[in-house]
């Protein structure tokens, strides 16, 4: 399992030939290395229905044909956009997956649609896949039911540190104490002035405070789980 960082919450996660992009924002992605056109993907994750974070999915998976997970109201609403290869699932549900198990988990945040519409609970995602979890926590704020999720055995947490629209360096602190995984990467921060972090700072708090190993990622660094 590799993880390439597109800045943002916007992850390639890469299992065997399998390329899966969650929230694929690019293109009003002032850190993204690269356009939407220029993203392979055979099936895109999304959190919830944000603009940074729905992003280009219409885009992509039109010319790509990848499938686009997401809950039951984010599917609907991109079916009725015309896109045909939707998974509609939802909160607590997974599905066995050619490339590996993926679950939708809770998320404390928002999740309306650009235009408006209802989009559904907003949701993290966990992935299962080569023996290894994977777990984007999406937008969120700090919950206590992330020791739920951490019972699972976490490999990789990526964790929303930049404050203002979800958990803050300390409440992501207390996100690690309480996930518990081998290797926490911090994202959602950097992208704009309102989010500005300095992640090796929280990566430092993390070393010397828990027993997970932080990593902060470069954009458009690919990082292989071991
Ligand atoms: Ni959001
Ligand atoms: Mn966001």
């Amino acid at each position: 399992m590799k993880l390439t960082w597109y800045g943002h919450s916007t992850w390639q996660v890469t299992i065997g030939e399998v390329g899966i992009v969650i929230d694929p924002f690019f293109n009003h992605n002032p850190l993204a290395p690269i356009k939407a056109e220029e993203v392979e993907a055979q099936y895109l994750v999304l959190t919830h229905g944000h603009g940074d974070h729905l992003g280009d999915t219409a885009l992509i998976a039109r010319r790509t044909d990848a499938t686009v997970i997401a809950n039951a109201e984010i599917c609907g609403w991109l079916q009725r956009q015309g896109l045909e290869r939707v998974h509609p699932q939802h909160l607590g549900g997974g599905f066995h997956y050619p490339f590996g198990y993926l679950k939708l988990t809770i998320a404390v945040h928002g999740s309306s649609l650009p235009d408006g519409s209802y989009g559904g609970m907003p949701a993290g995602v966990l992935i299962s896949a080569e023996g290894k979890k994977l777990y984007h926590a999406g937008d969120t704020g700090l919950f206590a039911s992330m020791a739920l999720i951490g019972e699972e055995g976490l490999d990789v947490a990526l964790l929303p540190i930049g404050d203002n629209y979800t958990m803050g360096p300390e409440d992501a602190l207390r996100a690690v104490k309480l996930l518990r995984p081998k290797v926490a990467i911090p994202m959602h921060y950097g992208t704009w002035d309102l989010i500005a972090q300095d992640p090796h700072a929280w990566a430092e708090r993390v070393r010397r405070e828990t027993d997970t190993q932080p990593y902060v990622m470069q954009v458009g660094e690919t990082y292989t789980v071991l």
